[in-house]
C-alpha cells in the first residue's frame, strides 16, 4: 500500500520504517530539512536499539523516502499524522501547532478514498475537528484515530508486533458511517500482518480512541507516584518500598510492573499528557474527574527534591563545592532522550545548589550538553567518578547495574552510593565499603 508519513521524530520515524518493513511504500513527511536529510542517509537523529539497522534495510528496497515536500503524499492512499504535540510553555496544554499544520499540508493532496489517520497524542475534540477541516476539503476523505502506544527503546518491536490496536471512527446513532466503515477496512489492510497473528482490536469513537492514550499514561504515571508515595511512608518508618512492591505485585490485580519506586517519571510523554489531560478537562467543565492527577505530578516533583536533600544529608548537610558524580542523564535506559529527565534535572539542581556534577551517560551526553552546558561531562564512569565525595546513580542503564563496588571504590574520594533507581543490591554495596542510600529503602 502506498502510505504518507507526517513528522519525522521518535513515533513518526519509528512508524514510516516499520511501515515499510511490512512492504508498504512510504514517503516520511518532516518541516525540518536536517531531519529528512539526516533519515535519508540512514542516520536515525535519536538513538533507538534496532532502528539503524531497520532503517538501512527498508531504505536499500527502495519503499521508503523521506521529503519535506508535502505534495509527495498524494501518490498515497493512507496518511499517518505523527507529529509532536509538547506541553506549551507556561501552560499545561498541549501546542497543537504542529498537528494543523500537518493537516493544512496535506489537505491539498487528498483525494476520494484517501484515509487520514492520527496518531498524535491530542487533547480529545481534536479528531471531530479535524475531520470537519478534511472533509470540508475532500468529502470522499475520511479521519481514524488510531493511539500509538510504543516505548522509547523498545519502539520498533512495539510498532511491528503491538499489544492492541485501537481504532475510533466517526459514527452515526452508535454505528461507524459507511465511509468510516470502509476506511477502517483499509487499515485493517496497512496492519494485516499483526492482526493475522492476532493482535487485538478495539474499535470505537473517536472520543473514546483519543482517551484511550492519554488515560493508558495516565494510569501509568499514576502507578508511578502510587508506588512513590509509598516510598515517601518508607522513608517515615524504616520500610523497603521494593520489598512492598514485590509483595503487592504478586496480587495479578495490581502486578508488579510500573512498580519501581525511585526518582519517578520523565520524558517527552507522561509528564506534559498528564498536564495537557488535566488542562482539557478543566475546559470541558470536569477538572474535578483529573484533579488527582495533579497530585500524581506532585509525588513525582517531589522524589527529585528527596535526592537532592539526600545528598546533602550524606554529605554532612551541604552540598556546596562537593564533587558528585552523577551516572545517567536520560530519562530511561537505552534512550539519549532527556526530555524533562528526572536525572538531569536532579543533576542541574545539584549544580545550581553548589555542588561540582560531572555527568556522565552511555547515550545521552550531546543531549545534555545543549539543555545544561554548565555541567561538567566525562565520557566514562571511572572519570565521572575520579575523586567524587558522592556518587549519584539516576538512570540504570545495564552497565551501572554490573558495576564492580570493589574496582569503583579506588576511584572515589569518598565511597558514597544514593540509588535514585532502587537498582543495586545494598548488601554487596555495603560489603565494599561504600556507605549505601536510596529512595524508600532504610
Ligand atoms: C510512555 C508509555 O509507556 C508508552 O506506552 C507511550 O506510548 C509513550 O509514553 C507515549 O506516550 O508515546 P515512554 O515515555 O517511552 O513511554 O517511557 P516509559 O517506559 O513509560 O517510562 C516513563 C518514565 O517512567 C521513565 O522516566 C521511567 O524511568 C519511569 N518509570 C517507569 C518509573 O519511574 N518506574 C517504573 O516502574 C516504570
Amino acid at each position: 500500500m502506498r502510505l504518507s508519513v507526517f513528522g519525522c521524530g521518535y513515533l513518526g520515524a519509528v512508524h514510516a520504517v516499520c511501515m515499510a518493513k511490512l512492504g508498504h511504500d512510504v514517503v516520511a513527511i518532516d518541516v525540518l530539512p536536517e531531519q529528512v536529510t539526516e533519515l535519508a542517509a540512514g542516520r536515525p537523529p535519536f538513538h533507538e536499539p534496532g532502528l539503524p539497522e531497520l532503517l538501512a534495510e527498508t531504505l536499500a528496497t527502495g519503499r521508503l523516502r523521506f521529503t519535506t515536500d508535502a505534495a509527495e503524499a498524494a501518490d498515497a492512499t493512507v496518511h499517518f499524522v505523527c507529529v509532536g504535540t509538547p506541553q506549551k510553555k507556561g501552560e499545561y496544554a498541549a501546542d497543537m501547532t504542529y498537528v494543523r499544520a500537518a493537516v493544512a499540508d496535506l489537505l491539498p493532496a487528498l483525494k476520494p478514498g484517501d484515509v487520514v489517520v492520527g496518531k498524535s497524542t491530542v487533547p480529545v475534540g481534536t479528531a471531530e475537528r479535524l475531520l470537519e477541516t478534511i472533509q470540508d476539503a475532500e468529502p470522499a476523505a475520511e479521519l481514524l484515530w488510531n493511539p500509538e502506544f510504543l516505548r522509547e527503546g523498545l519502539a520498533v518491536q512495539d510498532t511491528l508486533t503491538p499489544d492492541r490496536f485501537v481504532y475510533g471512527a466517526a459514527q452515526r446513532d452508535g454505528v461507524p458511517t459507511a465511509q468510516a466503515t470502509a476506511a477502517m477496512g483499509v487499515l485493517d489492510e496497512v496492519y494485516a500482518a499483526a492482526l493475522a497473528a492476532g493482535t487485538p482490536k478495539i474499535e470505537t469513537d473517536l472520543a473514546t480512541a483519543q482517551l484511550v492514550k492519554v488515560a493508558a499514561n495516565s494510569f501509568l504515571a499514576t502507578k508511578i507516584s502510587f508506588i512513590n508515595a509509598m516510598a515517601e511512608l518508607c522513608e517515615a518508618t524504616g520500610a523497603d518500598v521494593t520489598r512492598l512492591a514485590d509483595a503487592i505485585g504478586y496480587d495479578a490485580r495490581i502486578g508488579r510492573r510500573f512498580l519501581n519506586a525511585g526518582l519517578g517519571f520523565g520524558g517527552g510523554c507522561l509528564p506534559k499528557d498528564i498536564r495537557a489531560f488535566m488542562a482539557r478537562a478543566g475546559e470541558l467543565g470536569v477538572d474535578q474527574a483529573l484533579t488527582f492527577l495533579r497530585e500524581v505530578d506532585s509525588i513525582n516533583m517531589r522524589r527529585r527534591v528527596r535526592m537532592v536533600d539526600l545528598a546533602r544529608e550524606v554529605c554532612g548537610g551541604s552540598i556546596v563545592s562537593r564533587r558528585v558524580a552523577v551516572l545517567g542523564a536520560a530519562f530511561k535506559p537505552n534512550s539519549d532522550d532527556v526530555r524533562d529527565s528526572p536525572a538531569l534535572s536532579v543533576a542541574a539542581q545539584m549544580q545550581l545548589q553548589g555542588a561540582q556534577v560531572t555527568l556522565t551517560d552511555p547515550r545521552a551526553i550531546d543531549n545534555a550538553k545543549k539543555k545544561w552546558p554548565d555541567l561538567q561531562f566525562a565520557d566514562t564512569v571511572e572519570e565521572a567518578v575520579r575523586d567524587a565525595e558522592v556518587v549519584v546513580l539516576l538512570t540504570e542503564w545495564q552497565e551501572y547495574l554490573a558495576l564492580d563496588p570493589a574496582a569503583l571504590r579506588e576511584h572515589v574520594a569518598v565511597p558514597r552510593m544514593l540509588d535514585g533507581r532502587n537498582c543495586l543490591d545494598p548488601l554487596a554495596w555495603r560489603a565494599a565499603g561504600w556507605t549505601y542510600r536510596a529512595l524508600g529503602r532504610p
